[in-house]
């Protein structure tokens, strides 16, 4: 017996030396000392021992399993900390590494100004609509008043896909498409691409962006226009900037004004921005003409209405002082990344 636990022991604590990680040392562990391991094995094979050889055996064991035990914890403990070593070498950092260019993108300078717009015209309760860009020559012409032969329809130099389908001129054809199919009071602005058959320079595009605003409601004045476009005006230039009214001519509206905005760039006092004016002409406007209401079936004797249009990349560019329109579709990384707001 005595020899047997000797054995075990000694060659528990033989393999143990070879052990290198936990897993296997708890197999071990249970192997030897287990519920059914060797060791725990002699004592209850103690069935068969005489007597009074019992608690002889009962001390061998228990001085072999003491042993073990110890054994067992220290190697636990080197072993632990071998395993700590491996784990940091694994997951060991070059803090040195040179770091990843994680330069931050930024809203285009024009998605900054729409932005800025909708909460603009929103705050004013105005509602956000959309139109196609493909239009009927329905919506963007004989609705707003410009029946064909018209001499305005040679100032919007038109793509046609065919006699009655257009690329739209302009976002007007939105207002007639919202006049057709709703009652009023109107409140609305759409904005989106339009196109026009235009050579690129610094001031033309053949695609570009408008900012359509229509309202119409009982007792609507010239002087409901003028102050939303004063405070459309002030809200994106800043405290100073109003805006000045100048007779024009739109098919549409009736009477029209070519709109002026303080210049930005001066506040008015005349710089080159404005060529000394003080005034930069930056949208369309008027009263909706009585006609356009008849024509899309909204009763012109009760009903008046203002309209308003206006070419989003030229806000833009004046707000930020960009001379040039193409620099807003060339995408140039180092001109973007100047705009955060
Ligand atoms: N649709 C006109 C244009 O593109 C702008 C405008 C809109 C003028 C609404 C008056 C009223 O030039």
């Amino acid at each position: 017996m005595k020899e047997i636990i000797a054995e075990i022991r000694q060659r528990t604590l033989e393999q143990l030396k070879t052990v290198t990680d936990s897993r296997s040392l708890d197999e071990l562990r249970v192997k030897v000392l287990g519920k059914k391991g060797e060791l725990t094995g002699m004592l209850r094979s103690m069935g068969q021992v005489a007597a009074e050889m019992r608690p002889q055996i009962g001390q061998w064991v228990n001085e072999a399993r003491e042993s073990i035990e110890q054994a067992i914890s220290e190697s636990q403990k080197s072993i632990s900390e071998l395993e700590l070593e491996r784990r940091l070498e694994s997951e060991k950092l070059d803090v040195t590494l040179p770091v990843k260019d994680r330069s931050e993108g930024s809203l285009h300078p024009m998605s900054l100004v729409l932005e800025k717009l909708f909460d603009i015209f929103t705050g004013m309760g105005f509602e956000a609509v959309e139109g196609p860009e493909v239009e009927l020559d329905h919506y963007n012409f004989e609705l707003m008043n410009i029946p064909k032969n018209h001499p305005a329809r040679d100032a919007q130099d038109t793509f046609y896909v065919d006699d009655n389908i257009v690329l739209r001129t302009h976002t007007s054809p939105v207002q007639a498409r919202i006049m057709t199919t709703r009652k009023p009071p109107i409140r609305i602005v759409s904005f989106g691409r339009v196109y026009r058959a235009d050579e690129a320079d610094a001031t033309h595009s053949p695609v570009f962006h408008q900012l359509e605003g229509l309202v119409i409601d009982e007792n609507i004045t010239m002087a409901d226009l003028k102050g939303t476009l004063d405070t459309f005006a002030t809200r994106l230039y800043g405290e100073g900037v109003t805006t000045r009214f100048r007779p024009s001519f739109f098919p549409f509206t009736e009477p029209s004004a070519e709109v002026d905005l303080t210049c930005a760039a001066c506040r008015g006092k005349g710089c080159r921005v404005c060529k000394g004016t003080g005034w930069i002409e930056v949208l369309g406007a008027g009263m909706v003409n009585p006609h356009v209401l008849e024509m899309c079936g909204i009763d012109n004797k009760k009903y008046q209405g203002f309209a308003f249009g206006m070419g989003v990349e030229r806000l833009t560019n004046l707000k930020y002082n960009v001379p040039d329109m193409r620099y807003l579709y060339e995408n140039d990384i180092r001109f973007l990344k100047q705009f955060r707001g």
